[in-house]
């Protein structure tokens, strides 16, 4: 089971795509990257990806999603099936994921944090070693090290007892928290991609004329860096001092500006002006904290832009509940051509027009 990420675009990934022009030198800059769900599919139609996000374990999973079967040979250890095999096989070692966010969290926290059962949180520690072991021997390449934990965290989702983020565990166990944790090797596709991954600010993020840059930004106040935090800790493989009910690392520092009210309108406006591109498509929902008409206002001062609903999706819902609440969220592509300037169109057929 792929991680459940909050404003995924798996589902309307290709359709995003479809709105860039490949002719040219220029690369796809999926510059919010998340799980890389856009990234992957624009790789996947032959451009050079670049891929960019606040948060390490984002920009592994966007690898990992990405990579292609030439790029990670696994040599040394025989393949890559053979490598989730040996990890697979390796004996729980209790650590700091099993201190703090299993049940044994009871001894060292004062805290039952009910996140993974004790063994899989011991299964977890002992694989995140043995892939640091295996790196530092330098056994794997960093490619394959970070395919490889991309796929630790994608098994570790599939047994984690909550119900989609890492803000809050379960009070009792699900089904599939208590099966046994294991990784499960992906179909790599048959091909070597030009992949540029950046862990940084999105401001700081370099990108030329010829790119086609995609931004997805957050656009209600959860802040990703709280909500994956976790997911972050097993790709760090560090010991942060963590405290509360949740066992939460110091996440303040990622905090993005584009999760506060008050401020999203103007870092989107910024964002869209300081970026050199091609073409700029920027995703953002009518639940998000900006109103699409400011956002319309603001973006003319870029240039051209045109306004796709590329899809009606179904709102993330943390819960049954949630879910019975939830109504329809329409997911807008705002798409920006920085040469002309000043006008607004609707979309180019009656599916995606949302603005006239
Ligand atoms: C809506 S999600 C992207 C989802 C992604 N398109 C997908 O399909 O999985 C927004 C992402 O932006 C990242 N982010 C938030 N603020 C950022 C910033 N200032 N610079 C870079 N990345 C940021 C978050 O960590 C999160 O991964």
């Amino acid at each position: 089971m792929g991680v459940r990420y909050i404003g995924s675009k798996a589902r309307v990934a290709e359709a995003i795509v479809d709105l860039a022009d490949r002719a040219g030198e220029g690369r796809f800059v999926d510059a919010f990257c998340g799980t890389g769900s856009v990234a992957a599919v624009a790789a996947e139609r032959g451009w050079g990806v670049t891929v960019n996000d606040s948060l390490p374990s984002a920009v592994c999973m966007s690898v990992g999603a990405i990579v292609g079967r030439k790029d990670v040979p696994f040599t040394d250890v025989g393949g890559y099936h053979r490598a989730v095999a040996l990890l697979n096989e390796v004996e729980g070692e209790p650590g700091f994921l099993h201190s703090q966010y299993s049940p044994a969290s009871l001894q060292t926290a004062g805290i039952e944090r009910r996140y993974f059962t004790e063994d899989n949180a011991a299964r977890l520690d002992a694989m995140r070693q043995r892939i640091r072991m295996w790196s530092g021997e330098e056994v794997i390449t960093r490619a394959e090290e970070n395919l490889l934990l991309a796929d630790l965290m994608q098994a570790a989702n599939s047994v984690a007892n909550i119900s989609g983020t890492y803000g809050c565990f379960l009070k009792n166990w699900t089904t599939t928290a208590r099966k046994r944790v294991a990784l499960t090797p992906r179909v790599l596709p048959d091909r070597s991609t030009d992949i540029h991954a950046v862990v940084g600010d999105v401001f700081a993020l370099n990108t030329t004329q010829d790119d086609i840059v995609y931004f997805d930004p957050p656009y209600t106040k959860r802040q990703y860096s709280a909500y994956y935090h976790i997911l972050e800790t097993l790709h760090a493989g560090d010991q942060p001092e963590v405290g509360g009910v949740t066992g939460l690392r110091p996440w303040q520092d990622k905090a993005s500006v584009f999760c506060y009210k008050v401020k999203a309108l103007e870092a989107l406006t910024r964002l869209v002006l300081s970026t050199r591109a091609k073409k700029i498509l920027l995703s953002y929902s009518n639940e998000g904290h900006v109103a699409k008409e400011s956002l319309i206002n603001a973006l003319t001062e870029a240039g051209h832009v045109t306004v796709h609903e590329i899809k009606t999706i179904g709102r993330y819902r943390p819960n049954a509940q949630a879910s019975a609440a939830g109504d329809t969220v329409i997911e807008y592509v705002f798409e920006i051509d920085p040469i002309s300037c000043g006008t607004v169109t609707s979309g180019a057929d009656d599916s995606e027009a949302a603005y006239a």
